[in-house]
């Protein structure tokens, strides 16, 4: 018989995303936080990437005897145990001082891997010499503004090979910078503007301060090894005028040429544009309006899953994310034919309320509601998710020849 557990205070610690999220947002700074969770204009497309889950429910059934166990699947050759990856997201280090590094610890702890970000605060090489395995690594085909050459993003492919990561994952949905109003109005512009208000603000997280001013964690790493304020704002500027809004295929088949690991592309909506990067030699495809972070009005990705996996699924691996806060939404993403997803947001909400140890719970509730959330549909194997299993959510059920139940 299960004995009483005795505490002093009936306080339980997060158990959700959500939880998570409400957390973070009172552990970090008010700029920052516009910097973490807010999207694009009027953040339509934020919105929509979240509603885009709830208008499907699951067809479920009973008594099949099935129960999820395994969760494990291949992405890029690396097997994982749960089918969520940690994406890419630049500048963790200011929600958290263990950033990039905290983060790709936490991924590895719950039994999956972090794409590490071009724009991180910490490097390549001190990500890589802080964990045990092939992590993958994420790119900006980055051009010189002047000459329009490749100098620079041939020598990350170089160290990213060198530092051992396992797939590389091109992002191509930020042509020019996303217009974040909330950012602005906050200061986190460049140069970040501060005010004694927003001074303040940050200096009554006093654990958030302490770490930002001891660490320093702000700098672009992959840019420039010094650290502190003059270093962001400096190697910031160094990135936005190399982002280039010329940038076309033949740079994204120029990349196929350097890189001879996985190749994925990353911000696709598309399914012509996904065919078109899986015919220049991509082993996967990201369905992702970068968290609706770019451009607002954009396609919830869930929407544009469907047509995408249809049309390259049998060729590449395709993946989602945007708006991924429950297991539910996972298998949502997979019966549509993802065959993976990647969490941005969610890990740096466990960063930010309680370090790494909070981005590894953050992985761990999601691989708990996955298992559940099949279990109670009656599906054991994440092969056997497909359309079959999802309805529109609100409509009724439609009038069909019963197909017999999985499993
Ligand atoms: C704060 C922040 C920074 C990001 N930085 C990058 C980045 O450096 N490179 C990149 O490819 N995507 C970046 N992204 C987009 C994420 O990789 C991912 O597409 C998005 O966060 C997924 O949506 P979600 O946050 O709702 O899970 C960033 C997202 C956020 C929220």
């Amino acid at each position: 018989m299960a004995s009483f557990k005795y505490q002093l205070s009936n306080r339980i610690g997060p158990v959700t995303v959500e939880d998570y999220r409400r957390l973070a947002r009172r552990r970090i700074p008010d700029m920052v936080w516009s910097y973490v969770d807010h999207g694009a204009e009027d953040q339509k497309t934020l919105l929509a990437n979240r509603a885009a889950f709830d208008r499907y429910a699951f067809r479920r059934r009973v008594l099949t005897g099935n129960e999820a166990t395994d969760l494990s699947t291949t992405v890029g050759g690396q097997r994982l145990d749960l089918p969520v990856l940690l994406a890419p997201l630049g500048s963790v280090g200011l929600s958290h001082w263990t950033g990039e590094r905290g983060a790709a610890q936490a991924a590895e702890r719950a039994g999956t891997v972090s794409i590490v970000s071009t724009a991180s605060t910490y490097s390549f090489e001190e990500v890589a010499a802080a964990t045990e395995r092939d992590h993958f690594v994420q790119l900006y085909p980055w051009a010189d503004p002047r000459s329009g050459r490749h100098d620079l993003t041939l020598a990350l492919i170089e160290r990213a090979r060198r530092a051992g990561y396992g797939a590389m994952f091109v992002t191509v949905d930020v042509a020019v910078p996303g217009n974040r109003e909330v950012e602005k109005r906050l200061g986190m512009g460049h140069p970040p503007i501060m005010t004694p208000g927003r001074v303040l603000n940050a200096a009554v997280k006093p654990r958030w301060w302490w770490n930002f001013m001891r660490y320093r964690r702000m700098s672009l790493r992959n840019l420039t090894e010094a650290a502190g304020a003059r270093a962001a704002v400096d190697s910031v500027g160094a990135q936005l005028r190399m982002m280039r809004a010329e940038l076309n295929w033949d740079d994204f088949a120029w990349v196929r040429e350097q890189w001879k690991g996985p190749l994925f592309i990353k911000g696709v909506v598309d399914a012509d544009d996904a065919e078109r990067a899986v015919d220049l030699g991509a082993d996967g495809v990201v369905v992702s309006n970068h968290g609706g972070r770019q451009l607002d009005g954009d396609v919830a990705t869930l929407d544009a899953l469907p047509a995408i996996a249809a049309r390259v699924g049998g060729r590449a691996e395709v993946l989602l994310d945007g708006g991924i806060r429950r297991g539910s939404d996972v298998v949502k993403a997979l019966c549509l034919g993802a065959k993976a997803v990647c969490i941005g947001r969610p890990y740096v909400y466990g960063l930010g309320a309680a370090g790494p140890a909070g981005a590894e719970h953050v992985v761990r509730i999601l691989r708990e509601e996955i298992a559940r959330v099949m279990t109670l549909i009656g599906v054991a194997d994440l092969k056997e998710l497909e359309p079959g299993l999802l309805l529109r959510a609100g409509e009724p059920v439609p009038v069909r020849a019963l197909s017999p139940p999985p499993g």
